[in-house]
């Protein structure tokens, strides 16, 4: 049986997640080099292939049996098969649109997952400094300060983030529309922040009460997963059942209560599984 020692893992991941700040801090107002994946507006840069390559190195170096998953090699053709094994699913740059722009909302995000649960999150914005850190049944932290989730209950009251994503499919758009339409005059505000993992990461903080989105993948909210979990909230499929990390669609929200007076109001869009 493999060994999985949380702690050593864990700081394993988080100097390289720190490593990896540093790339991302001197590329952040220079110009960059841009390619498009899937269409005009899912961008991939030098920055984003260098962390992954990076963190790549440090899993082989440190952990040659754990697996892998991340954005930029799925790109490229890497399977996206997550197993009973240690995995570690990575996006070197959430947000990348933002990353592009020089718009200072964009992180890495980091999960390490052990018999597929989310043993260990990891979302670092080295912009501003905020590093949001979970272990499994170990509370979350911004900063290394415990963080919750807000007690907010009440969808009026609510400050909700519903996200366009990265794909201009004409289905998709008016499904994003619909959504919007249907929350607009039911909530206190509505947001977008580019990147999923910070959007989850402000749920748990307790700066946004409710987040969802249709499109994303694994390396986009795995992390947020257990920082919003370990933070007092909740990540739901979009139908109310529990969260498929594969399924790529999730809301989280700071209660369950508040996560079920939005569903009823969503377009349930169907998508192809990670
Ligand atoms: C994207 C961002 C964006 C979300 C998309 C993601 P990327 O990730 O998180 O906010 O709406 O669904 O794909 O491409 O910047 O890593």
């Amino acid at each position: 049986m493999t060994e999985f020692d949380v702690e050593v893992v864990f700081e394993v991941a988080l100097k390289a997640v720190k490593d990896a700040g540093e790339i991302i801090k001197e590329a952040f107002y220079k110009k960059k080099s841009v390619l498009t994946k899937s269409c005009d507006v899912d961008l991939v840069t030098e920055t984003d292939q260098a962390v992954e390559k990076m963190l790549i190195g440090r899993i082989k170096e440190n952990f040659p049996s754990h697996m892998f998953i991340g954005e930029e090699s799925v790109a490229v053709g890497e399977k996206c098969d997550l197993t009973n094994d240690p995995t570690w699913i990575v996006d070197p740059v959430d947000g990348t649109m933002n990353f592009v722009h020089s718009f200072p909302h964009s992180c890495i995000a980091l999960a390490v997952l052990y018999h597929k649960d989310v043993h260990i999150g990891i979302i670092y914005n080295p912009i501003l400094e905020q590093m949001y850190t979970a272990k499994c049944n170990q509370g979350a932290f911004l900063n290394d300060k415990p963080i919750r989730v807000s007690e907010e209950t009440d969808l009026s009251k609510s400050l909700v983030i519903a996200e366009f994503g990265t794909n201009r499919d004409t289905q998709k758009m008016e499904s994003v529309l619909k959504n919007v339409s249907a929350l607009m005059n039911k909530v206190h505000g509505l947001r977008a922040m580019g990147s999923a993992a910070l959007n989850m990461a402000s749920v748990a903080a307790g700066g946004a009460d409710s987040y969802f989105e249709f499109g994303i993948h694994v390396w986009d909210i795995a992390a947020g997963a257990l920082i919003i979990k370990e933070a007092g909230g909740v990540c739901l499929d979009t139908e109310g059942g529990p969260l498929d990390l594969m399924s790529r669609r999730m809301i989280c929200a700071s209660s369950e209560k508040l996560a079920l007076q939005i569903i009823p109001l969503l377009d349930q869009l169907k998508l192809e599984r990670d």
